[in-house]
């Protein structure tokens, strides 16, 4: 591979850069004003008849090819976050200065798992962590991560609660793995909790029959007096 295909200092880099960067955004713009719909309305097996590219071809292709092949394959067949009739369920439409930052730190490429990676980045984390544990009232022993979503979120906080109640009764999973008193402790939650609840119980070793669902009344607010018995 051309090493301007890498992004660097060197003018024809650079130069390879903005002209790609350009044909993406103008892609998107036409891709976004072409969708009148939420969705392009074809069935998944006709959508998946022009899903037929290599995914892998022996011969590389221009990059221009690639993504007006993608846009005509995939985008124009996703669902149009932005359309005034589609109602999210997780994902809202985009946030413009978010796209800025997106490229930022996709052109920077920095890893934040140690200092040495990243510089200013790894600070800028430990900050943006310190000034959210301010923020939610805990104290200056408190720590953090960011997740990559709910599913992470869950299991991260059931691993540490995990721990801290094995700590507290002489163990550390770490080092002796899971003792029997382990098979004792139940997480609650309330019945209309997500999946990866359960998930999460039975990768920390704890079992989904440690999950006990916990009635919700007409608001989904626990019902601290109505627990399934299962
Ligand atoms: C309450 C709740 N927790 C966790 C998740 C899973 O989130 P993610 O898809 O970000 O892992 C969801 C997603 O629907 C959710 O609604």
């Amino acid at each position: 591979m051309d090493l301007q295909h890498f992004l660097n200092h060197n003018p024809e880099s650079l130069a390879q850069y903005a002209q790609t960067v350009q044909q993406t955004q103008k892609l998107i713009q036409d891709c976004l004003s072409q969708q009148e719909r939420v969705f392009s309305g074809l069935s998944p097996a006709t959508l998946s008849e022009f899903l037929t590219q290599k995914i892998l071809p022996e011969q590389g292709i221009p990059t221009q090819q690639v993504l007006q092949e993608a846009v005509e394959a995939i985008f124009s067949h996703s669902i149009a976050v932005h359309h005034p009739d589609c109602v999210a369920h997780l994902h809202c439409p985009v946030l413009i200065p978010s796209l800025a930052a997106e490229m930022l730190i996709s052109a920077f490429n920095q890893s934040m798992d140690s200092w040495d990676q990243s510089g200013a980045a790894t600070l800028l984390e430990q900050n943006l962590i310190n000034f959210m544990c301010q923020l939610y009232g805990y104290d200056a022993n408190a720590d953090g991560t960011l997740t990559s979503g709910g599913t992470q979120s869950n299991f991260m906080a059931f691993m540490l609660a995990r721990d801290y109640a094995l700590q507290q009764r002489g163990f550390t999973s770490q080092l002796h793995g899971l003792p029997n008193l382990a098979g004792r402790f139940r997480i609650l939650c309330s019945e209309v909790a997500h999946f990866s609840v359960q998930q999460s119980a039975a990768i920390l070793g704890l079992g989904m029959n440690a999950v006990v669902r916990v009635k919700v009344d007409k608001n989904y607010r626990l019902c601290s007096c109505l627990l399934y018995t299962s």
